[in-house]
């Protein structure tokens, strides 16, 4: 296994999009940022350097980080930020992993600009389960704001309204030819007629779920968030914000240009969002600029409506595992977590400037009515190896303080969440299943919901209210799907199942950005039982405090 180094320089960078430069914070000045190349098994040592004016941190999305909990990332949880002028060096091994993950900042909404992608190769000596693929391309499907990110999510801190949705979504940084002054810069993808192409696609969009296809090709399911599935075909494929889905793409159709395209799946009634479309162009070499008698005009494939949640779920459903695996069955630890917006009441006296969610309330968001809040003095790991006290408290709740129909309108009483910063404690190696319950309050919608520091079995998903007397008969013990990230059906749920063997301070989060702010996150210690941190490295001493 070999050693990779890398030095990420966090900077102020002019970008030029949507017929607009602005200041955007970049890694090492590329948007996207650089794309870490390794095999299964190779350790990553990379030296984050903050030259911006902004406080920064670095999660390497979906790596299990297997007793490295220092390096995950996530600010307040396992670090304080690198602050500007600040660095930090991130260690970790990958161990057991292959396919794509990615990288983000985890900070305010710096991922907006500072994410890249992370390709994970077999072993030496190893190969894929399906033939090697003559080409290999990452495509990261991203959001962009004809604005400066952070004062997008400012202005919504402040008001307590939603904030404004994207100007553009972006395939590996760029918009496309359908967005004003960005045809020149749109991406090609080379192909020639005949070879496969392994497409690595990563939802990397701040708070979209998005449908993705090619016009008039199949696409051949491989992998997801790291983990080979049964290959299945498909034309299109929806991720949330995320995930990732690995497919193979055979240039079998006749010498042309076909669009590569990305728009919203949109699932939430009657909330704005960005309807445009991002697109890229599959080129096939034979078939440049254009060679006579073909058109320069892309093929235009077609995407399902917005609101398509058929296709959404039907495509989510159809993950299995490569092989067959062994999913925990002894449960020792059941949970059932609600996950859903809400609108908090204004304080009386509140200015209506800070008010100006629907009726005059703020949004918010939570779980089992928890809406979680960052501490701002320590990390939770940091807390809880030190034993510091008065940072957060171990009473998350196993399930909502009531019960009710998570399908439909409810009392506004529950729309009052406590805040607070709750934890849940598990013990080392204890066997655990969560069902992911989505509510219905003001809106439904679906939640990409994602754990830090363990791939989970996603062992059945459904429509409605999750019932234990029916549903657990459909649990697919044998084969379901190992991902880092579960799309939470509209009003549906998910039930997952992992093993608590990596010790320390791991946040479970849905990955839409706005609802992180709103609260929509817990987090679990994993230790002993008596505090200790079972066989976690010691923090490295670059660590940066608060
Ligand atoms: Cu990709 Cu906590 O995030």
């Amino acid at each position: 296994a070999e050693t990779h180094n890398h030095q990420f320089v966090v900077q102020e960078t002019p970008v030029k999009r949507l017929c607009k430069t602005q200041n955007s914070i970049t890694v090492n000045g590329q948007l996207p940022g650089p794309t870490l190349e390794v095999n299964n098994g190779d350790t990553l040592v990379i030296n984050v350097v903050n030259k911006a004016r902004y406080n920064v941190t670095i999660h390497w999305h979906g790596v299990r980080q297997m007793r490295t909990g220092w390096a995950d990332g996530p600010e307040f949880i396992t670090q304080c930020p690198i602050r500007p002028g600040g660095s930090y060096t991130y260690k970790f091994t990958i161990q057991g992993q292959e396919g794509t993950l990615w990288w983000h900042a985890h900070s305010s909404w710096l991922r907006a600009t500072v994410y890249g992608a992370l390709v994970i190769r077999p072993k030496e000596g190893d190969s894929y389960p399906f033939t090697k693929p003559k080409r290999e391309t990452p495509i990261l499907l991203g959001e962009w704001w004809d604005a400066n990110p952070i004062d997008v999510v400012r202005q919504a801190t402040k008001t307590g309204a939603s904030p404004n949705v994207s100007d553009a979504y972006t395939i590996n940084g760029q918009p496309g030819d359908l967005y004003n002054c960005s045809s020149k810069d749109t991406v090609i993808v080379p192909v020639d007629s005949g070879e496969t192409n392994l497409l690595r696609v990563i939802n990397a969009a701040l708070n979209q779920q998005l449908f993705f296809t090619v016009a008039n090709h199949k696409l051949t399911v491989v992998g997801a968030d790291a983990s080979y599935v049964k290959p299945f075909t498909t034309s299109v494929l929806m991720l949330g914000p995320g995930q990732t889905t690995d497919v193979l793409i055979t240039a079998d159709q006749p010498p042309a240009r076909y669009y590569i395209a990305a728009r919203a799946y949109a699932s939430a009634q009657g909330a704005p969002f960005d309807n445009t479309t991002t697109t890229a162009i599959l080129e096939y070499k034979t078939a440049p600029c254009p060679a006579k008698g073909v058109s320069a005009k892309p093929v235009v494939p077609t995407l399902p409506a917005f609101n398509d949640t058929a296709t959404a779920t039907n495509f989510t459903s159809s993950f299995r595992s490569f092989k067959k695996v062994q999913v925990p069955t002894d449960i020792d630890e059941s949970l059932f977590v609600t996950v859903g917006l809400g609108l908090n009441k204004c304080p009386s006296g509140a200015s209506s400037q800070n008010c100006q969610g629907p009726n005059g309330t703020r949004f918010t968001a939570s779980m089992n009515n928890v809406s979680f809040v960052l501490p701002s003095n320590f990390s939770l790991l940091q807390a809880h190896q030190q034993g510091i006290p008065g940072v957060f408290t171990t009473d998350f709740p196993v399930a909502p303080p009531v019960k009710f129909d998570y399908t439909g309108n409810v009392s506004q009483s529950l729309w009052q969440p406590l805040s607070g910063t709750k934890v849940y404690k598990l013990k080392y190696g204890a066997t655990v299943q969560v069902v992911l319950q989505g509510t219905s309050i003001f809106t439904a919608e679906n939640h990409p919901i994602h754990l830090h520091g363990y791939d989970f079995y996603i062992v059945a998903e459904g429509f409605g209210n999750f019932n234990p007397k029916t549903d657990t008969a459909k649990f697919n013990l044998v084969d379901p799907p190992l991902r880092n990230t579960a799309s939470l059906p509209v009003k549906g749920w998910s039930v997952i199942r992992f093993v608590a063997d990596n010790p320390g301070v791991w946040i479970m989060h849905c990955h839409l950005d706005v609802h992180i702010g709103w609260g929509l996150a817990m987090a679990f210690i994993v230790d002993n039982g008596v505090g200790q941190l079972e066989s976690l490295e010691h923090p490295p001493p670059d660590l940066p405090v608060c």
